[in-house]
C-alpha cells in the first residue's frame, strides 16, 4: 500500500522563502509518490489572527498559491482544516491523555512564554493537541515539514503511543520527514529562522520591486565591504541559498566569492533572477486561478469531503475503543 504523506500549513500570513523550501515544494514533489494530503491550518491560525476578514482572504490566497505552485487536486486530498469537525471533537479526546507537562516543555510556548507574550491563551496551549488530532485522524506516515514542526510531531506520537497503550491499537504511528538541507531556512537577517514574526521574510509572490528589495536587503558576509574583499561563503546566507537554487553554479560561485571576484550584489541579483524564473510559472497560474474563485471553492469542498471519510472512520474507531 501507498504510504500516505499529510501537511498543513496556517493562512497567516504571505508565504516566504522558508514555508516554500521547508514544504510546499517538496510537498508538491511528494505528489508523485505518495498519497498526499494537503491542508490549509485555519483552526492553528486563529491563535493569532482575529480579523474575520484577513483570515478569510489568507485562507483564499493560500489556496490559490498552493495550488499554482503544483498542487494536482486529482491526485492530492487538499483541504481546510475547519471543514472537518471531527478533527477537533478528536482534539478533545486527545486532550484527556495528554500530559499538562509535555505541552509545558513545547518549544513553540516556550518561546511564547519567554518572549512575554501577553494573556497567553488555552488555545495556543493545546495547539500541539490539535496538531496531533490533524496527522492521527487521516492515519498518516509521513509529516513533511521545517525543524521548527519536528518537535510538534514528536508530541503526536507520544500521544499516539499513549492512546494506543491505552485503548489498544488505534493509530498509527507518524514519522516526520524533514530535507536537511532545507529544514531552516534562515531570514534576511541572517540570524534567526525566516518567520514573518522576525519580519525577516522574502515572500515569494511579492510583486518584482519588492521581491528584490527583500533579497537586497539580506545581511551576508560582515568582512566584504568591497566587491574585491575575500568572501566566507560559509556564514553567508545568500551563499546558503544559492546552493539550493544554483547547485550547478556552486563551485563557480564560492571560487569567485573567495576570491573576491563576485560583489554581494552581484550575488544576490543573480539568485534574485533564478528564484523569479524558477516560480514564473506560478506566478501566471496564480493570475489565472484568481479569475475563477468557484474553482477554488469547488476544489476545497470535494478535498473536504474526501478527507472527512477518512477523519470520520478514524473517529467512530477511537469512539469504540474509548467506549464513547
Ligand atoms: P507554519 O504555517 O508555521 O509553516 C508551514 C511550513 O513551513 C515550514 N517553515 C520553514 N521551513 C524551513 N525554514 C523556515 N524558515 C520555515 N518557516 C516555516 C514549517 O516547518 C511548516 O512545515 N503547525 C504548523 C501547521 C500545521 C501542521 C499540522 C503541519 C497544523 N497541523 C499537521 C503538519 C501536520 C505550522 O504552524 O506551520
Amino acid at each position: 500500500m501507498q504510504k500516505r504523506v499529510l501537511s498543513g500549513m496556517q493562512p497567516s500570513g504571505k508565504p516566504h522563502l522558508g514555508n516554500y523550501l521547508g514544504a510546499m515544494k517538496p510537498h508538491i514533489e511528494l505528489q508523485n509518490e505518495f498519497e498526499c494530503f494537503y491542508f490549509i491550518a485555519n483552526y492553528h491560525a486563529l491563535t493569532t489572527v482575529r480579523d474575520q476578514k484577513k483570515l478569510a482572504e489568507m485562507t483564499q490566497e493560500l489556496a490559490i498559491d498552493y495550488l499554482a505552485l503544483g498542487i494536482d487536486p486529482k491526485k492530492t486530498v487538499f483541504f481546510k482544516q475547519s471543514d472537518i469537525p471531527e478533527v477537533t471533537e478528536l482534539t478533545w479526546i486527545l486532550s484527556t491523555i495528554t500530559p499538562f507537562g509535555l505541552l509545558e516543555r513545547a518549544h513553540a510556548w516556550k518561546d511564547a512564554i519567554a518572549k512575554g507574550k501577553k494573556n497567553p491563551t488555552a488555545g495556543l496551549f493545546i495547539y500541539p493537541v490539535l496538531m496531533a488530532s490533524d496527522i492521527l485522524a487521516y492515519q498518516s506516515d509521513l509529516v513533511p515539514v521545517g525543524k521548527d514542526q519536528k518537535q510538534h510531531i514528536e508530541i503526536a506520537r507520544d500521544i499516539a503511543l499513549t492512546f494506543n497503550s491505552t485503548y489498544g491499537e488505534t493509530f498509527k504511528l507518524p514519522q516526520d520527514l524533514i530535507d536537511k538541507n532545507v529544514e531552516t531556512i534562515l531570514g534576511t537577517d541572517g540570524v534567526h529562522k525566516m518567520s514573518k514574526s522576525y519580519g525577516n521574510t522574502v515572500d515569494i509572490f511579492a510583486d518584482e520591486a519588492e521581491f528584490s528589495k527583500q533579497v537586497m536587503s539580506m545581511v551576508t558576509d560582515p568582512a566584504r565591504i568591497k566587491r574585491t574583499d575575500i568572501g566566507h561563503p560559509e556564514i553567508c546566507n545568500v551563499f546558503a541559498l544559492q546552493k539550493i537554487f544554483n547547485l550547478p553554479k556552486i563551485k563557480e560561485i564560492e571560487r569567485k566569492c573567495r576570491e573576491g571576484k563576485l560583489g554581494c550584489v552581484e550575488n544576490k541579483k543573480f539568485l534574485c533572477e533564478t528564484i523569479f524564473t524558477e516560480l514564473k510559472n506560478a506566478r501566471e497560474k496564480r493570475i489565472e486561478l484568481r479569475k475563477n474563485l468557484d474553482y477554488i471553492d469547488k476544489v476545497l469542498n470535494t478535498g473536504a469531503k474526501k478527507a472527512r471519510k477518512v477523519a470520520t472512520e478514524t473517529l467512530d474507531r477511537v469512539k469504540r475503543h474509548t467506549g464513547l
